[in-house]
């Protein structure tokens, strides 16, 4: 992508479709025997190309109608997924815990270390072990095998997003009462839990840190709604606040952006929530903050990078740390590129606020570096080429549109991944 930078963005944007709640929405539908899941909000990403086609290699039947996707699910499924498309996202282990639970089997080749550290998925298994299902590696995937899965009390040692939401679909067809001790309390749960409700799970206490599910026989088909996405929302907000224009996001849920609002204000910045809609009003960059990610309703450590990006044009001094990815920071080698002046202090990083930034030519190493990369392009004086984009793709649709749309001087690159073909080679985010 090629930025012409320094033009103050203006206007409205709407939010999509929340990527991460979508992922295991999708994943749900496996949960189902000869019914249909209709997904209303879904965003156009590549990554639910993916997640589509490794469905239907299961079993499922995915038809589009507008803007709301079917999905059927037959009542014999594959227990076995195909490689190449796991190897494209690692939210495919999302389909792990439906699988075992529909089908008392399920097989995974595992998921490697990615770009913004070493992501296992031992939480997920440890659960799956406890309601009594064998787990073997054979080749480099996982086999988790269980007549029938027994409800228990699963404490996970992190709150971990992919774990809860794995053990939360297991648990809504196991025999008896699952409690999830610890459990991520991320606004994706809480929609990923309204959807499992909607098609007859008995689940409470989502948005806590304690989950309980009691199984049933079988669920039932149901239509339901992604949530607003609160990364892609607060990206743009931020874009607003960097390049000194006055940004609103509207169709989203305000509070699910409260940790970045408190953040804003702490820097001095106005922030003015209305209704369903969000908005910054053009002003100075603010001054330097301390900040931490951590789970929800933390810090999202999927804006940490974007965050970056924003205070090194900040007043005075900040100092970041990500308690969630705790080497989530290629970023930082690029935005030096472009001027900012950011050093790593042990596992913190220390950021001292510079006037200005220069366009350069950078590179995208995962989803939200690569953001971090387009916000100080838009901000930079001259032009910022980034290469690598097809990983910023996988996680904002119609980004170009949608920054064109408020004022921003971008284009494709020749050799940009354009999405839609789901077959980008790079590791998940
Ligand atoms: N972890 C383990 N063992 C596990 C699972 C997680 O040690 O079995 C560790 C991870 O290595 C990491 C931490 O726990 O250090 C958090 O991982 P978590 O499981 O919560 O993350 P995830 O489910 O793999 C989701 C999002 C990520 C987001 C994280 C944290 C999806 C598809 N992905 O990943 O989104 O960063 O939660 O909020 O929901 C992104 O959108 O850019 C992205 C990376």
């Amino acid at each position: 992508m090629s930025i012409a930078g320094g033009h103050p963005l203006s206007g409205t944007v709407r939010a999509q479709g929340a990527k991460n709640a979508a992922l295991p929405i999708m994943a749900a539908s496996l949960l189902l025997s000869d019914s249909t899941l209709g997904v209303r909000r879904v965003p156009q990403l590549d990554d639910m190309t993916v997640m589509r086609k490794l469905l239907a290699s299961l079993g499922i039947k995915i038809e589009s109608r507008g803007e709301e996707l079917y999905l059927t699910s037959p009542s014999e499924l594959s227990w076995e997924t195909p490689e190449r498309l796991v190897r494209l996202m690692r939210a495919s282990s999302l389909v792990l815990g439906p699988l075992l639970s529909r089908c008392g089997k399920a097989k995974l080749p595992l998921p490697g270390g990615c770009a913004i550290g070493s992501r296992p998925i031992d939480l997920h298994l440890k659960g799956f072990a406890k309601m009594g299902a064998d787990i073997t590696l054979e080749h480099g995937a996982v086999v988790a095998t269980a007549k029938e899965l027994r409800g228990c009390r699963i404490y996970l040692d992190f709150p971990s997003v992919g774990a809860t939401e794995n053990l939360m679909m297991a648990a809504t067809l196991a025999r008896g009462e699952t409690l999830i001790e610890n459990a991520a309390r991320e606004p994706e749960i809480t929609n990923l839990a309204e959807v499992l409700r909607s098609m007859g799970a008995d689940i409470r206490g989502e948005g806590t840190g304690t989950i309980h599910v009691k199984g049933k026989r079988e669920l039932q088909g149901s239509r339901v709604e992604v949530i607003p996405d609160r990364i892609e929302a607060c990206t743009y907000l931020l874009a607003g606040i960097m390049t000194g224009g006055s940004v609103t996001v509207c169709d989203i849920i305000p509070e699910h952006m409260d940790a970045l609002v408190a953040k804003l204000e702490e820097m001095g910045l106005e922030v003015l929530v209305e209704g369903k809609s969000v908005t910054v009003p053009s002003q100075k960059r603010g001054r330097g903050i301390s900040l931490k990610a951590l789970p929800y309703p933390g810090f999202p450590t999927d804006l940490q990078p974007q965050m970056t990006a924003l205070l090194s044009l900040a007043d005075g001094t900040s100092v970041i740390q990500d308690g969630v990815f705790e080497s989530r920071f290629l970023h930082i080698n690029e935005l030096q590129k472009m001027g900012a002046d950011i050093r790593m202090q042990g596992n913190a990083v220390v950021i001292t606020g510079v006037p200005f930034l220069n366009g350069a030519d950078v590179v995208a190493t995962d989803l939200r570096a690569g953001a971090a990369l387009v916000l100080a392009g838009l901000a930079a004086k001259e032009e910022t080429r980034i290469l690598n984009m097809g990983h910023v793709h996988r996680g904002y649709e119609n980004l170009e549109e949608k920054f064109r749309s408020l004022g921003a001087q971008v284009k494709m690159l020749p050799d940009e991944f354009i999405p839609s073909s789901g077959e980008n080679p790079s590791e998940e985010d």
